[in-house]
């Protein structure tokens, strides 16, 4: 019998896919990743059964997710038009545990439920094939003959899967570090959404605004108000406060993979807060060029994580680099969260190479105002004839 390992989530496509790869003579291994996102999965293991599953895992990923995933992506402050890349972030990882298990169950194919259309086929196939080359792909929802959502679910009625889907309104993923929402209404890119559609965050105009004081340790928050707790904690706590003030809210218009451009509204208060918080500290520690440069490794970090590329040969390299740049970031940030606006009120660094003797405009400054002249003149010197 051929085996298959396939990313499951639990969705209406996953389950399909445990079925039609039944019906087409696979034994069905299905996976199903824990990475913080609020769902049953006693319902879940028992949907993949009903699908026709032979085994099922469930793996705790959350621990990996942070520290291999979260944290080097944090440090690197790699973002991707604006979007802080949870749903991107965490292909990379289910792909690598779905190969795990493929090893142990001496599978030889490897499958997951993705679209042709989306990026996260390009995350797991890319992760697969530098992962572990000879394992064959199966990609059915790029194959099968349903058209739509109605010629599944009709599918499954068939075949008397016992689904109980909840008919959804969007397409929704999740896990701790944001929540990615497209599809239905969202798709009219010229509207305001729906208050529906946001998943996790309240906009309430008259919250009092919150404090906080966050403390990183060579780029890794370590404590939240004094108090010292894992980054996972961390990142579990600010969505918790975050979401009450709708930070981290976006909606962006973005190009993906494929070349189509698409409409995506993202709620992740704690990266959000937690970007910011590592930012400021970043301004005060780094001479100006380091800040400059790294700059330009955040956009490609963010570029590479997007496309899938978690495993390439340059994202590695990156994280030396921003790895030996993280020594400084070390230090205190306050924060002040107000309704959809998170405010830097204060940092320090034992790092610091902010000098208040030297910034004064008051008394007592190390700074001679006459130096500036002759500094001046040499400034102009190359745009002018001197007389
Ligand atoms: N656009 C995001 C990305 O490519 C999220 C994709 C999944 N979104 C969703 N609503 N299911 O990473």
């Amino acid at each position: 019998m051929k085996k298959v390992v396939l990313a499951y989530s639990g969705g209406l496509d996953t389950s399909v896919c445990v079925r039609w790869l039944t019906d087409k003579g696979y034994t069905v291994i299905a996976v199903i990743a824990d990475i913080g996102q609020k769902v049953d999965f006693a319902k879940l293991r028992e949907r993949a059964i009903s699908a026709g599953a032979k085994e099922i895992y469930v793996a705790d990923l959350k621990k990996r997710f942070v520290e291999e995933f979260i944290l080097p992506t944090l440090k690197a402050e790699g973002v991707y038009q604006g979007y802080y890349l949870a749903t991107a972030l965490s292909r990379p990882l289910i792909a690598q545990k779905v190969v795990e298990i493929a090893y142990r169950e001496k599978a030889e194919y490897l499958a997951h439920g993705c679209t042709g259309k989306g990026n996260d086929q390009v995350r797991f196939e890319l992760s697969w094939k530098l992962l572990s080359p000879q394992l064959k792909v199966i990609a059915p929802v790029r194959e099968w003959e349903f058209k739509s959502r109605d010629e599944e679910m009709e599918y499954a009625r068939e075949k008397g899967l016992d689904l109980n889907l909840e008919r959804l309104t969007y397409s929704i993923d999740e896990n701790l570090w944001g929540v990615s929402i497209e599809c239905g209404e969202l798709e009219d890119a010229g509207k305001k959404p729906p208050a529906d559609a946001w998943q996790i965050t309240h906009l309430e105009s008259r919250r009092d605004p919150v404090r906080l004081k966050i403390e990183f340790d060579q780029g890794i928050p370590v404590a939240l108000d004094e108090k010292r707790m894992e980054a996972g904690e961390i990142i579990v706590r600010l969505n918790e406060i975050g979401k009450e003030y709708a930070i981290g809210r976006k909606d962006l218009i973005e190009d993906r993979v494929v070349g189509i451009k698409s409409r995506e509204l993202y709620e992740a208060p704690s990266a959000e807060i937690l970007y910011i918080a590592h930012h400021s500290l970043e301004t005060l520690v780094f001479d100006k060029d380091t800040l400059d440069f790294k700059h330009l490794v955040s956009l490609k970090y963010g570029e590479l994580v997007y496309k899938g590329l978690w495993f390439s040969p340059l994202r590695g390299f990156l994280d030396r680099f921003v790895e030996a740049t993280q020594k400084k970031v070390s230090g205190e940030v306050e924060i002040e969260l107000h309704p959809q606006v998170c405010q830097v009120i204060g940092r320090k660094s034992r790092y610091s190479l902010y000098d208040r003797d030297l910034a004064t405009y008051g008394q007592g400054s190390k700074f001679e105002s006459r130096w500036a002249e002759g500094f001046i003149k040499i400034l102009s010197m190359g745009l002018r004839k001197i007389d």
